[in-house]
């Protein structure tokens, strides 16, 4: 079957690379990839928010099913678009993808369904908000309602910082806004959980720690992702079953009756506080770079998985991981995530030869006619997995030394957290 995958980053550079290594799969299209991808797939430039040019470009090339890595078509409708047509989609339909796109959406249905989460207040003006935070504990959290890709939430550490938070988002930063979400914060350590639904049951996708600061021991700037560790050093039995009874099962539930149809990745976003789940955020759609991370331990052909949820006989599946660890250190662009140059040669990229537990997945490349190019802030994300933690960073930090990309920078924390030297 032909697959197209819609994306540009690491995670989908990760996903064409499972792929690829099915036996069901005949040819892939990215819409667009990157410089990683066209190596495999073929890239397309199209706008993928346009469905029905990308449903036309798919029937011409017979591809029978779009896989998207992104949430803002999945929020946008390509689900529902792309219904009752020969080309399966797998991602969640536009109800469920308001899970990320609509931050009171999800707090309401934890209120409903008695899901553990922050104490929250929804404010629905700028004045009201104002004295809401007058009589309130600080830190607090501020947050826009829709996506704003990653940039929507504001720790407050006073009074000071959370009205301006509060007059960004109403005077419109992340678009027009009519209320806004204040939330209590939560103290504790944050891990990502992973499912794959086929909207009737679901089943483990692995777990990660992620590292958004730019900084090592977790300081700096918020990034879109440093580097990764998975599994988690805080899953256990006894939290795993909290994790589903309590959270993810009575999202599920809630999404059907609100008439949702779900198959896709869901990631949920969780605050651990003394071995108690709270739930923080769902995205609809796998981590990155935790995607990149959990990929190379999945021993069931990706394919096949995709293909089940679509015809929702998930539970006919099992989904097998290896017992193995592993870490993700990404490459990034001198300057990230303030100002930085692109376009900057990445030279020898195609002569480093990663070994069988090693892997190197493109996210801000570009194949040019010189050779290929950094495209974005996050430029390439180097895996490793193995028995053990320490083993899978020096593998990964000595991959990027071997590179010795001038223009590049990276975390050499990432899993200190279960790597004690
Ligand atoms: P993002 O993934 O960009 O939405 O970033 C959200 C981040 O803000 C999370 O990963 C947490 O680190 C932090 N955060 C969000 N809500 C809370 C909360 N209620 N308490 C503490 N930290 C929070
Ligand atoms: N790793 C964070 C995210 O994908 O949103």
């Amino acid at each position: 079957m032909n697959v197209g995958i819609i994306g540009s980053g690491g995670r989908e550079h990760a996903i064409c690379f499972m792929l690829n290594k099915s036996k069901k799969v005949s040819k892939i299209y990215c819409f667009p990839g990157n410089a990683g991808t066209s190596l495999i797939a073929q890239n397309v430039i199209l706008d993928p928010d346009n469905f029905s040019e990308l449903e036309k470009y798919c029937v011409e090339n017979d591809i029978k099913m779009l896989v998207v890595g992104p949430e803002k078509p999945l929020v946008n409708g390509i689900v529902n678009h792309f219904k009752g047509k020969s080309i399966r989609v797998f991602g969640p339909d536009k109800i469920s993808s308001k899970l990320e796109g609509s931050k009171i959406f999800t707090k309401k249905i934890c209120q409903k369904k008695d899901i553990p989460t922050s104490k929250f207040k929804i404010c629905k003006s700028l004045s009201e908000t104002v004295e809401y935070l007058k009589d309130s504990e600080f830190p607090m959290v501020i947050k826009a309602d829709g996506l704003a890709s990653g940039k929507g939430v504001y720790i407050c550490k006073n009074f000071n910082e959370a009205k301006i938070a509060s007059e960004e988002i109403f005077n419109g930063k992340f678009g027009s806004a009519e209320q806004i979400l204040v939330e209590e914060f939560l103290d504790g350590e944050e891990m990502s959980y992973f499912v794959v639904t086929d909207g009737k049951n679901f089943k483990f996708f692995g777990s990660a720690q992620d590292h958004k600061r730019v900084g090592e021991g977790d300081t700096g700037k918020n990034t879109g992702g440093m580097g990764c560790y998975s599994p988690s050093r805080l899953l256990n039995d006894h939290l795993e079953s909290k994790i589903k009874t309590k959270i993810i099962e009575p999202t599920l539930n809630a999404i059907n009756e609100y008439g949702g149809d779900y198959k896709g990745f869901l990631y949920v976003g969780l605050m651990i506080k003394d071995g108690e789940p709270f739930l923080i955020e769902f995205n609809v759609r796998m981590g990155d770079p935790e995607c990149q991370t959990i990929l190379p331990t999945l021993n069931t052909d990706l394919m096949e998985i995709l293909i089940s949820c679509c015809d929702g006989t998930l539970n006919q599946l099992k989904i097998n991981f290896s017992k193995s660890k592993s870490i993700c250190v990404v490459l990034c662009s001198k300057g990230y995530p303030e100002k930085f140059e692109k376009k900057i040669k990445i030279k020898d990229l195609e002569e480093l030869k990663p070994l069988e537990n090693q892997y190197i997945f493109h996210a801000g490349t570009l194949k040019t006619k010189n050779g290929i190019v950094s495209n974005g802030g996050r430029v390439l994300n180097f895996v490793s997995t193995s028995d053990d933690f320490l083993k899978c960073r020096v593998e990964a930090i000595n991959m990027i030394k071997k590179l010795n990309w001038k223009n590049g920078y990276f975390r050499g924390d990432i899993g200190y957290k279960v790597i004690k030297i």
